[in-house]
């Protein structure tokens, strides 16, 4: 008898080759050559997951000519599988397609198991979409009176013989489950293993919708995404109020209502589980999905709303030594958290770091991955509690340090939330000290025209936080306020802006909305605590000096850098290595949702980051008394002062004072 010839095929993108026998399917081949192609019902025809595209003409570069009329002609199961569920133009289904011929075989991105995706609005880089959740379609060997094994028995012999999957156990709870969907499917069924290991659940025939949320609960916002776990796409996203806030709008005035009143913490954590299971409901709402394909669920949150999410007592908390129940993910039945999804949906929590460092801050590592760029990486998301990650490719640092509210607009005299009406950019005329400004909900400036008109509904409220700091570091810049933020009485000679406002000057912005003393303490004692906290860290890493800095969470995003910079909130950083990383916690979650290989990365990160507890050391304190000073009042700052023009230090630098001490004890 002739042999039968072996082909060449080589498939893209992969670039992957070899020869195979004649006659062997096409997903055959991808599985000899180690080609990622997809399948979920093991090559029967029915999820549609092994498409793929034989390519037509002379290929030099691969050195072989390649033809569609290179495959078995399209036989019944394909003709069924696209007229139920459409098959474009070219394509075949590798299972069913026989290789009688060279072939060149493109593999379409959704047809990759391990397929990359890189999306823009949730900033979450390349991730490889590998869920801890995977599906197989099985059959199952019918019950018989002669073979007395039961259902489980049967289903794990026929996952070892269809998918190769050893070690597998069914989870108590899909027993039954499974029971019915084996007699509804006609033995038939998909199931969901978790972590390789277990079956925990089954539906009957061939089942491919598996949905995940990933949520970032924040103290003033809970904001969700919901995702197909197969490919990556997230379907829906939105955010609702954290309901917590009746309790209190900062995190610590949370935990003094917990402390004040027994059983508080109940409360809190009804109300937010409350609102998680409503963000759930609007996301699968909005997507026109069924709740009960939601399979995962991922969380980040600072500690507190962990703690109180997961219905822990935050006291602890609230009062050094600041200890976590676990600085450990946390992983449970969604169903525990009063979210209403599929029954074997579970939650996972990010790890958090230290007591004042969350499971945000693991997510904002996970995106943003600072221990993977070179040199000396700062990353800072300022809320109440600034928290800050610095290190390089050997070492993480982790610390908080307690701003307070001033950023977000509270403790300023005009100050206001991010909302329509908020001043969020400020400028100064360094001649005539006149100001011009826009508010959030407008883009036309205050001295364009037209500007009334465009503010006549939304009006013209108050201060928001990036409104607050470059109105500041303007007032420096004009030289109106002194490097130790003192407006100078002189300045009310050069403009009527300025005026006496008792022992102290204020500079008016618009109407009654003022730049008060006051507000500019406020902003040096929150500044001076974020720029110390990043110090002490840069004084354990050994450096002093940063090469880059991300700002997470949505002050990063409004923030303009360079003023961030003058006003000394940051260490001085080429401008162009400072970026705005958006919601880092948010895609990290959703990341840590896509991908069970990141879990696993961000537990052993987490692990091994040294935290530092800023309350306790006392080189923070002379840390933020030298940087009271704006932009501070010893450390250069080289880098903004080629872009912007700092005034003279009023401050006499350290090393100066000393010297002049010294003189003037020789003179006594
Ligand atoms: Fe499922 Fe081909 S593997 S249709």
């Amino acid at each position: 008898m002739v042999p039968l010839p072996d082909h060449l095929i080589v498939f893209t993108p992969s670039g992957r080759r070899g020869t195979v026998a004649d006659d062997s399917s096409v997903l055959d081949a991808a599985r000899s050559l180690g080609v990622d192609l997809d399948s979920v019902c093991g090559g029967r025809g029915i999820c549609g997951r092994c498409q793929v595209m034989p390519m037509d003409g002379e290929f030099q570069k691969h050195g072989l000519t390649s033809s569609p009329s290179h495959l078995s002609a399209l036989g019944e199961v394909e003709v069924a599988y696209r007229d139920r569920k459409g098959l474009a133009e070219g394509r075949r289904l590798g299972c069913m397609a026989r290789i009688s011929g060279a072939l060149l075989v493109d593999v379409p991105a959704e047809s990759q198991v391990h397929r990359q995706v890189v999306r823009k609005d949730v900033d979450l880089g390349s991730v490889e979409v590998d869920p801890v959740l995977h599906f197989y379609y099985v059959e199952v060997a019918e019950p018989q009176l002669d073979d007395p094994t039961g259902d489980v028995e049967r289903l794990l012999r026929a996952l070892a013989d269809q998918w190769d999957l050893v070690g597998i156990a069914v989870e108590v709870r899909a027993l039954l489950e499974l029971q019915k969907a084996l007699r509804k499917g006609a033995w038939a069924v998909t199931v969901a293993v978790r972590d390789g290991r277990d079956v925990v659940a089954a539906w009957p025939g061939y089942h491919d919708v598996k949905l995940g949320v990933a949520v970032d609960v924040g103290s003033t916002t809970i904001a969700g995404h919901l995702a197909d776990l197969r490919t990556g796409d997230v379907l829906a996203s939105a955010g609702r109020m954290n309901p917590q806030i009746r309790f209190g709008e900062d995190l610590m005035s949370r935990v003094s209502y917990v402390m004040m009143n027994p059983g508080g913490e109940i409360e809190l954590t009804s109300a937010v589980r409350a609102a998680l299971d409503e963000l759930v409901g609007e996301l699968v709402e909005q997507a026109g999905v069924d709740r009960r394909d939601v399979l995962e669920i991922t969380l980040v949150g600072n500690p507190i709303m962990h703690h109180l999410a997961l219905g822990l007592d935050p006291r602890p908390l609230g009062e050094a030594p600041f200890a976590l129940v676990t600085d450990r993910a946390v992983s449970l039945p969604a169903s525990e958290l009063a979210i209403e999804a599929h029954p074997a949906a579970r939650a996972y929590f990010l790890p958090c770091i230290a007591g004042h460092v969350g499971a945000d801050t693991a997510g904002a590592i996970l995106a943003d991955r600072p221990q993977d760029r070179a040199g000396v990486q700062l990353l800072v998301d300022v809320g109440t509690n600034a928290e800050i990650v610095l290190g390089n490719g050997e070492r993480l640092l982790a610390a908080s340090s307690p701003t307070g509210p001033a950023f977000e607009g509270a403790q300023i005299s005009s100050g206001q939330r991010a909302a329509p009406g908020a001043i969020e950019r400020v400028r100064i005329d360094r001649d005539t000290l006149e100001p011009r400004f826009s508010v959030i909900g407008s883009e036309i400036w205050s001295d364009e025209e037209g500007f009334e008109e465009a503010v006549a509904e939304i009006g013209v409220n108050g201060i928001c936080g990036s409104g607050i700091i470059e109105a500041v570091a303007e007032l420096m810049l004009a030289g109106v306020m002194n490097s130790d933020g003192v407006i100078e009485g002189s300045a009310v000679e050069r403009t009527d802006r300025v005026i006496a406002d008792g022992r102290t000057f204020s500079y008016r912005l618009w109407g009654d909305i003022l730049v008060t003393q006051n507000d500019i303490r406020a902003i040096q004692l929150a500044k001076a605590a974020l720029y110390a906290g990043i110090r002490l860290l840069m004084d354990h890493l050994g450096s002093d000096t940063v090469d880059g800095i991300r700002l997470a969470g949505a002050f990063g995003s409004h923030i303009d850098v360079k003023y961030a910079m003058a006003l000394g909130l940051l260490p001085d950083c080429d401008l162009e290595h400072v970026l705005s990383s958006g919601n880092a916690a948010g895609a990290g979650a959703l990341i840590a949702l896509l991908s069970g290989a990141a879990r696993r990365d961000i537990e052993s990160a987490v692990r091994k980051i040294e935290k530092i507890e800023t309350a306790t050391e006392p080189r923070f304190q002379e840390h933020f008394v030298e940087a009271m000073a704006i932009p501070h009042k010893t450390a250069a700052y080289p880098h903004l002062s080629r872009v912007v023009q700092l005034p003279e230090r009023t401050t006499v630098p350290a090393t100066r004072r000393r010297s002049r001490r010294r003189s003037q004890q020789e003179d006594v």
